[in-house]
């Protein structure tokens, strides 16, 4: 390495490096910097002193800042560089991040293995292996190389869109900058978290400093992580191990225990309690294995993770929504604590729902200090499940009790059990209120409703208020400017009441108006031509965007999303919400009977709202899905017996190629796949003029040959 440290033009003035010149010192200080800096924080073992170190830093941003188009990715200068002006820029990740689902018991776990197998059509006999590791809980990360270098690096955000961390992460120490024999694109994902004794460590600095300290290390993690200063993050012990990947361009293997040991050998840290397991047997008792170890492990791991091992089966599987079907996360038990109920609140939410919540005397639970619980419902308080049957041998909670508090994972904090033997002699059983604490209005319980409603609608505050606060957010419809602050503030004064109001509020308080939004207190002449100018860029809006704003119950992000692919646009979907066929919003993936049921009724309810305020705008049709498949688009049905997969993976696949599935045949749909045994629907497609193609047929569209 000294020898590098001596090459010619490292003597020159940079005024007097040509281009090429000036290109081959900054590779070579990027090389040496590097290469410093794991010395002295990875093996404690610092090959130059402080002052030739900056040194070599400053030469490295003089050539830059003569050169600033030879800036490389992986520059000393970009590792701890300025914060960036605002908030972290964003990164669309080339495949998207994905979160698992959950298995909390052993039958769940053999339910996943069947599913699996029922999925693939294999019998309990053939062979099928997975892997077992832990499930850690931090923070997911993704990193991306380019020709071996780290080009960017991005948190998980929602799943399509992360925030962009390159400089933070670059100070991590377990995380490679550059890769050797890697392929030429390569997304690592993995996770980053602070182990124990950094934690413990961290929070004592943080309080001698009078600084804030984390409530739980994945806290500190995070925190850590989304510093927009690295300077910060470059100070926070954070760790990594890799445990998946995104976008490659050759594959790292063919299974993902074999993948994982490439990973390995590219310089990543992987978990080393990582196992291949040939059965259920196996997984499971790799499960109980990891949870004894658990507390000596040194940092928090909330579960076990199972992969299917194989990656050629990984793909048949493919996905639901957002949770792979060949993976799933076999979690710990929630861990608990008792203590004193002191109050029962009752909150009023965005759909009118009455919620019970449990203010506690602070207790700590699995390191978290907690002083709310959610009570769930009035049947919940009572001892009733929601078909009357008793839980809790039918043991009602009043107010005075001790109750027993879990909490599993990040979710909020929930009443387990209470202690009858504690109980004031003279606690009174609860009553559940009857009208809305915010607005009086009757609170009715529909039959087979687990849930007491307000009646209010939007003349109740909080549920007016809540609904306007989903409009204007961030997954909604993110007006600069208009945050739950000044919503808020508007609601309380009238000036809107529903959200077409919002649209509506410059022709009433713009310029030339008796009373103008620019005099009102805290706001200017400059700040209120912004917010008119930010709400009339937000009159064009996409579909699934508008539909989650619409805050209908059981719709999120990702349900909207699903329906305005499935729609397209705006008149479409309309349209089926007034013909109001449960059974054909149910055909579409990830639609079940009780969303299908609430968007129904939100638009019987509320449909002329809707409309008025949908008149105000421009909804964009829905991006066409990203697929060059022949089939991306079309509405295919399957008819018949299927021999190459079953009816649900080609169901899977042929949702995954963009194109969407029927269940009948209709002058809608454009390919019919007919196995031996098709009957009418055969007959049918031919009488519409539909092309049908054989399961041979189909299966060349599906390789996209
Ligand atoms: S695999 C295939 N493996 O858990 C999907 N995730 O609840 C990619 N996590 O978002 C995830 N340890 O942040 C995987 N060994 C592990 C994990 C792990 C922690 C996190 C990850 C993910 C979340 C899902």
């Amino acid at each position: 390495m000294s020898s590098e440290r001596g090459t010619d033009s490292a003597a020159l003035d940079v005024a007097d490096l040509d281009e090429g010149a000036a290109a081959r010192e900054l590779a070579r200080l990027a090389r040496l910097l590097d290469t410093a800096n794991r010395a002295y924080h990875t093996d404690d073992a610092p090959v130059m002193s402080d002052a030739e170190f900056d040194a070599l830093r400053v030469r490295n941003s003089e050539i830059e800042a003569h050169f600033p188009e030879l800036v490389r990715d992986d520059s000393p200068s970009q590792r701890i560089g300025a914060p960036p002006a605002e908030g972290f820029a964003k990164i669309r990740h080339a495949r998207r991040m994905l979160s698992l689902a959950n298995a909390f018991s052993d039958d769940d776990v053999a339910d996943f293995v069947d599913s699996i197998r029922r999925f693939l059509n294999l019998g309990p006999d053939a062979a099928l292996a997975f892997t077992a590791e832990p499930k850690i809980d931090g923070l997911s990360l993704s990193l991306r190389y380019e020709g071996g270098v780290l080009v960017h690096a991005a948190t998980r955000g929602d799943g399509e869109t992360g925030e962009n961390v390159t400089a933070n992460a670059r100070t991590i120490s377990e995380i490679p900058t550059r890769l050797t024999g890697a392929p030429d694109t390569l997304e690592v994902r993995g996770e980053v978290y602070m182990a124990h004794d950094d934690f413990i460590a961290l929070n004592a600095r943080q309080a001698e400093a009078g600084a804030k300290t984390f409530a739980n290390p994945r806290n500190a993690a995070a925190g850590s992580l989304r510093q927009l200063d690295p300077t910060i993050t470059a100070a926070r012990p954070l760790r990594f191990f890799a445990y998946a990947w995104g976008e490659v361009s050759a594959p790292l293997a063919a299974s993902q225990s074999d993948a994982i040991a490439r990973l390995d050998e590219l310089g990543f840290t992987t978990n080393p309690r990582f196992r291949r397991c040939k059965t259920l047997a196996e997984m499971l008792e790799n499960y109980r294995e990891i949870e004894s170890e658990r507390a000596s492990l040194g940092y928090d791991i909330d579960g076990v993770v199972y992969k299917l091992d194989d990656l050629a089966l990984q793909e048949r599987l493919g996905l639901r929504s957002t949770t792979p079907r060949w993976a799933i996360a076999h979690k710990f038990p929630a861990e608990r604590a008792w203590t004193l109920l002191e109050g029962i609140d009752i909150q009023v939410g965005r759909t009118g729902a009455l919620s019970p919540v449990a203010r506690l005397r602070p207790v700590t639970v699995g390191g978290v200090v907690v002083s709310n619980a959610t009570l769930h419902n009035e049947d919940y308080i009572a001892g009733r499940d929601s078909k009357g049957e008793p839980i809790r041998e039918g043991r009602d909670i009043r107010v005075g009790d001790w109750v027993e508090v879990y909490r599993a994972g990040d979710v909020i904090p929930k009443i387990r059990d209470v202690d009858l033997s504690r109980r004031p002699k003279d606690a009174t059983p609860y009553t559940f209120p009857q009208t809305c604490p915010e607005c009086g209005s009757p609170a009715i319980r529909e039959p087979g409703d687990s849930v007491r409603r307000c009646t209010g609608g939007l003349v109740c505050p909080a549920q007016a208020g809540e609904r306007l606060k989903h409009f204007v957010s961030r997954a909604a419809f993110d007006i600069e400017g208009l945050g739950a602050k000044q919503v808020e503030a508007f609601w309380r004064d009238g000036w809107i009441a529903t959200p077409r109001d919002i649209f509506t509020l410059e022709d009433r308080f713009g310029p030339g108006q008796p009373r103008q939004l620019r005099n009102r207190e805290g706001w200017g002449e400059k700040s209120a031509q912004n917010l008119f100018a930010a709400i009339r860029d937000k009159r064009f809006i996409g579909l699934g965007r508008f539909i989650f704003a619409l805050g209908i119950r059981h719709v999120g992000e990702t349900s909207a999303g699903l329906l305005a692919a499935h729609y397209g646009d705006w008149q479409s979907f309309r349209t089926a919400m007034a013909a109001g066929d449960e059974g054909e919003l149910m055909a579409i993936n990830g639609v079940g009977p009780v969303m299908a049921r609430a968007l129904l009724g939100a638009f019987a309810a509320e449909g002329e709202t809707i409309d008025a305020l949908a008149a105000e705008l421009e909804i964009t049709p829905a991006e066409a899905r990203a697929s060059d498949s022949p089939v991306a688009g079309k509405t295919l049905v399957f008819t018949g017996t299927l021999e190459q997969m079953t009816r649900a993976e080609a169901k899977a696949r042929a949702e995954a190629l963009g194109a969407r599935v029927a269940g009948s045949v209709s002058a809608k749909t454009d390919l019919l796949v007919a196995g031996p045994g098709a009957g009418s629907k055969a007959k049918k497609a031919t009488e519409l003029g539909i092309e049908v193609i054989d399961e041979e047929g189909w299966l060349r569209l599906a390789r996209g040959g």
